[in-house]
């Protein structure tokens, strides 16, 4: 990986954000600036470059075929956003272009942790350099180009910039799971757009576990025919999704989870099981038994015959094989596997996953792939040619890098515990356990992945699952260490946001249909306010609340609601902001006016919910964020007006409080930690 120049003088590198000053000049500063993951280093100059009808692109590369496509769709995305005429810019004199594109690498056939993403991006009042040394770079740059695109009352212009960029890691990812349901085409494809729009460049795809075997199979036709209820990619589908992200500087890297997590597979192969069967696709969710046989050789016969179909069709150098959670339940009830053991000297089960990943290796070499897995693979006698995907935590990570394996992080990337973007930023794949690893150790943390595990989505809301909270991911796993202004991040991942439905996401467009479709044909306007105030749980809390099945509908509020609302944040700093001042000030004024509104949303929001079936179960949880606003009020109004609350107050609102706390139709209430807040504070300050 290229590390690009060295730089000016005025250059403020990696805590440039945290510096607020306009130019005299009344340009917009570096803080105003929209451009997500921030660069490595960036220098803001003073003047602009205008964009308008003579705006023109010449390209000076090599081999451009990526480079043309991207320039396409980047004047195709300038021209929606300003209206000026401009899809086909491409320069008819190229001495004047105001927009130059210099690359001097060629196009790597299929991109690796090694391709160079780094760029420069000079803009000067008459022009614009952008130069790189592979395609790759060029298309970032160009993402960064977009997002400095700015307007005032004079014009569409860019900002007079030097930016010199290039990623921290070189494994920024995101998991979809597409086995626990299944996701189509176009919605991979937009999840790619976006993930180009933010720099990220792994694709994870998780194809196979026990509720769906995703991929066709020419060879082993049982496996999507049996094994995906007719719900899988035929492999024309997987070149386009292939060729799609690499002309987006994205890989794909296939999972095919194995041994565990494999039912799916058994359906039609049970004799690749270590216990007879018959196998049916599992239709909950969980940790199950039905495990392969590592004991079997037509098990690694049959695994050569798939990954070498499989091998042709991905053409990343990882191939990835799960290897997470295990059920040892069929392998130590299996006496022709205890045997095998004893034979092998494998005295325990983890022995006998390292040996059937030591098989897998040798298969995956013979056809031209290394190794990706996730925690559990981590065993000594494996080589250091291996990837290993923490989701365990950041020790493991650190622990494999001592170890000298490479790694990347997911724990605290799961984007189904819904965290908020701020609890994704703080994730550092080099923070906490791994500070004290030495330089070189510190080089085998290539990265990490946000995943998108999909017990709990479908088509309709996996895009309000995954964006913009993953835009926080993308920045921490590409921009220096220092990046971390909570508030920027925040104003930022809402610009992204605008960009992102440009691109054609449908994370919004979906929320408002579902919520429509929960209103059905009365005002939406009280069940929007509602649902602001919500938040659903994670996974775990969801499983606990019923049975669900993978046909189970997805259609509840708590199916609808997003994961970080921005109400709820912004309620939350303002009882912050009113906290850190011991008197009333302007920010219990604005705290009174939203718990009132809230409040009184509740009577028109009350004939919604009695006229949906599938709104009834939230009815109590209307009553208590009326109940719970009624108690912040009065908690503030002690506050302000220096009171102490009587003792039956003090009780009542501390049982209201762990009443919601718990969940109501398996949703959190988004603002009760400010509320919360309040109520204890009439306590502490008056004691
Ligand atoms: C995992 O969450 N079992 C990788």
């Amino acid at each position: 990986m290229k590390k690009t120049g060295h730089f000016p003088v005025h250059t403020l590198a990696v805590g440039w954000l945290l510096l607020f000053h306009l130019p005299a000049n009344g340009m917009p500063g570096e803080n105003s600036l929209n451009i997500l993951p921030i660069p490595e280093n960036l220098t803001m100059r003073t003047g602009r470059m205008a964009i308008d009808k003579d705006f023109d692109v010449v390209i000076r590369c090599h081999n451009t075929t990526i480079i043309e496509e991207a320039v396409t769709r980047f004047l195709g995305r300038l021209q929606k956003r300003t209206g000026i005429p401009l899809a086909s810019k491409v320069a008819t004199n190229p001495e004047d272009a105001e927009f130059e594109i210099h690359c001097m690498g060629n196009e790597d056939k299929v991109q690796s942790i090694r391709t160079d993403e780094s760029y420069a991006l000079e803009i000067t009042e008459e022009r614009a350099r952008l130069s790189a040394s592979s395609p790759v770079g060029v298309l970032r740059g160009l993402e960064t180009f977009l997002q400095l695109t700015d307007i005032d009352t004079q014009s569409f212009f860019v900002p007079s910039v030097k930016i010199e960029d290039h990623p921290r890691f070189n494994w920024r990812g995101l998991l979809i799971d597409v086995s626990r349901h299944f996701e189509p085409v176009e919605i991979i494809k937009r999840n790619l757009d976006a993930m180009a729009a933010v720099k990220m460049n792994v694709l994870h795809w998780h194809l196979s576990d026990d509720q769906g075997f995703r991929v066709e199979s020419k060879v082993f036709p049982g496996l999507h025919q049996l094994g995906s209820d007719g719900k899988y990619y035929l492999q024309s589908e997987v070149h386009e999704i292939v060729a799609y992200a690499h002309n987006r500087g994205i890989r794909i890297v296939p999972e095919f989870d194995m041994p565990g997590h494999s039912t799916s597979w058994l359906v039609s192969y049970p004799e690749l099981a270590a216990a007879p069967g018959p196998y049916n696709i599992e239709r909950q969710w969980g940790v199950f038994e039905p495990c392969m046989d590592p004991s079997k050789e037509e098990v690694y016969r049959f695994l050569d015959a798939f990954i070498g179909e499989m091998a042709a069709l991905f053409p990343d150098e990882y191939f990835h094989i799960g290897g997470d959670e295990v059920n040892p339940k069929q392998w130590n009830e299996s006496s022709r596997i205890r045997k095998y053991k004893e034979r092998n000297n494998l005295a325990e089960n983890h022995e006998l996953q390292v040996y059937f990943n030591q098989r897998l290796l040798g298969i995956l070499a013979k056809h031209g792939k290394k190794m990706i897995g996730w925690d559990e693979i981590l065993q000594p006698k494996l080589p250091e040619s291996i990837i290993v995907q923490s989701w365990r935590g950041q020790a493991s990570l650190a622990r494999g890098a001592r170890q000298g394996y490479r790694g990347i992080l997911s724990y605290g990337y799961y984007l189904d515990h819904m965290r908020p973007a701020s609890f994704h930023y703080a994730m550092d794949p080099l923070g906490n356990e791994a500070a004290d690893l030495s330089d070189d150790e510190k080089t085998r943390i290539l990265g990490g992945e946000a995943c998108m595990w999909a017990e709990f989505v479908n088509p309709e809301n996996i895009e309000s699952r995954i964006w913009p909270r993953t835009a926080a991911i993308a920045e921490r796993l590409w921009s220096p260490a220092a990046t971390n202004d909570i508030e920027s991040l925040y104003r930022r991942l809402e610009y992204i946001d605008g960009e992102l439905i440009s691109l054609g996401l449908r994370h919004r467009t979906l929320y408002h249909e579902n919520i429509q479709r929960l209103a059905g044909t009365m005002d939406v306007r009280p069940l929007m306010v509602f649902a602001e105030l919500l938040q659903p749980p994670s996974l775990g809390i969801r499983k606990r609340a019923q049975t669900y099945f993978s046909h189970t509908p997805l259609n509840r509020l708590v199916d609808v609601i997003i994961p970080e609302s921005k109400s709820a944040r912004e309620f939350s700093n303002l009882v912050d902001r009113r906290l850190s001042h011991s008197s009333q000030g302007p920010a219990s004024e604005k705290i009174r006016e939203s718990l009132r509104l809230w409040m009184a949303n509740n009577a028109p929001l009350q004939p919604i919910l009695d006229r949906s079936y599938l709104l009834k179960e939230v009815q109590p949880l209307a009553a208590l964020v009326a109940e719970l606003c009624k108690c912040g009020l009065e908690a503030l109004n002690y506050l302000d007006s220096r009171q102490i609350p009587p003792q039956s107050w003090q009780e009542e609102a501390a049982a209201l409080l762990t009443h919601a706390e718990e969940p109501h139709a398996e949703i959190y209430i988004a603002i009760l930690p400010p509320i919360k807040k309040l109520v204890e504070q009439t306590t502490i300050t008056l004691q």
